[in-house]
């Protein structure tokens, strides 16, 4: 069974802004993607993590029709990907991970050029939302860093005010003011019924826009979840020092609680968000001298929960795991 299927992720309202069904890509011998399913429905974004290599670009070049599957079939609103692409391409904004841009053309050039080729004048709303990233668009592409042709790749990609923005890693690069701009302008997006999906390789970079994650390895989706659910499993580390002595016992009864310590006056263990409503009003029974509560990184608890560092499908051994740090596997 499919993660899609298996965790109860699917979505349930008849129309769907992407259905992904048995999609499989192989380049010669190798399957970039293999047999992924999934479906995002309206006003809903998708953050779509995995570690280098493991296929998420794949996936947004047959998303949106650049790519020729070999098997399976991608759709937007219902309509084939690859053999309908023309049609999907007015529906859907794109920010590729390396925005292609004219060297000798400027920001405005380019709103121009693909107003041009949309039918469609988006000028003012392009001007906008250049203002709000801090984007002068009178400067030549080629004179832009890496940052700011990011920017120009986001603006041409949402000036349409498309169905279906499809991001590759759209904010690596970006600085965290700028990318707090960027996470209003996709939230105003998905107010108005619009959907998004949005590739990183870091559970923090999407975690505070996407509704579900998804997480793909050697071409695989191994894992779908929204983020509440996530967010409600997640476990808090609690600590508290009294002004007398307390036994563990008087805590164990709360359900859920695990870990639990008492050394002396000071009481420690782990609880999940549902316990921390009864573990806090025993406490507060007693005199209380010190008090800390913090969240485990959500990070760490969805790769450990998984068991992502365990899954095999990794085709390059320089392509190796790291789930300590922040990072779905290595970003460099
Ligand atoms: N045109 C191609 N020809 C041959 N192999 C390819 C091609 N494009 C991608 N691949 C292979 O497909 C696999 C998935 O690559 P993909 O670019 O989708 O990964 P990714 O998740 O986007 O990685 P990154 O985080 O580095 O951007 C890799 O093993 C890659 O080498
Ligand atoms: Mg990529």
């Amino acid at each position: 069974m499919s993660p899609e299927t298996s965790m109860g992720a699917q979505s349930t309202d008849g129309e769907s802004m992407v259905r992904l069904a048995g999609l499989t890509k192989r380049f010669g011998r190798n399957a970039a993607l293999d047999d992924v399913s999934l479906t995002i429905g309206p006003g809903e974004v998708f953050g779509y993590l995995g570690p280098n290599g493991a296929g998420k670009t794949t996936t947004i070049r047959l998303l949106v029709g650049m790519l020729r599957p070999s098997a399976g079939t991608a759709a937007v609103l219902g309509l084939d990907a690859w053999r309908q692409s023309r049609d999907v391409h007015r529906l859907v904004g794109y920010v590729p991970g390396e925005p292609a841009l004219y060297d000798r053309l400027t920001g405005n050039q380019h709103v121009a050029y693909c107003s041009h080729l949309r039918h469609r004048d988006d000028r003012k709303r392009a001007a906008e939302v250049a203002v709000r990233l801090d984007l002068d668009l009178d400067r030549p592409a080629r004179t832009l860093s890496r940052g700011n042709r990011q920017k120009l790749a986001v603006v041409l990609a949402v000036m349409s005010r498309p169905r279906l923005l499809v991001l590759d890693e759209p904010t690596s690069g970006i600085d965290p003011l700028v990318q707090q701009v960027f996470h209003s302008i996709l939230r105003e997006h998905t107010a108005d019924g619009g959907s998004a999906l949005f590739s990183s390789h870091v559970l923090g970079e999407v975690e505070r826009v996407a509704d579900r994650i998804g997480v793909v390895r050697g071409g695989k989706l191994v894992a779908v979840e929204r983020l509440q659910d996530l967010a409600a499993r997640s476990l808090h580390r609690v600590r508290a020092r009294f002004t007398d002595g307390v036994s563990a016992a008087e805590f164990a009864g709360v359900p859920g609680v695990r870990d639990l310590q008492v050394d002396g006056r000071t009481l420690s263990c782990n609880a999940p968000q549902a316990a921390l409503d009864a573990l806090l009003k025993l406490v507060s029974a007693r005199e209380v001298e010190d008090f800390e509560c913090s969240e485990a990184p959500l990070e760490e608890m969805f790769l450990s929960y998984y068991g992502i560092d365990q899954q095999p499908g990794h085709t390059s051994a320089a392509e190796t795991e790291s789930v300590s740090g922040t990072a779905v596997g290595h970003a460099g």
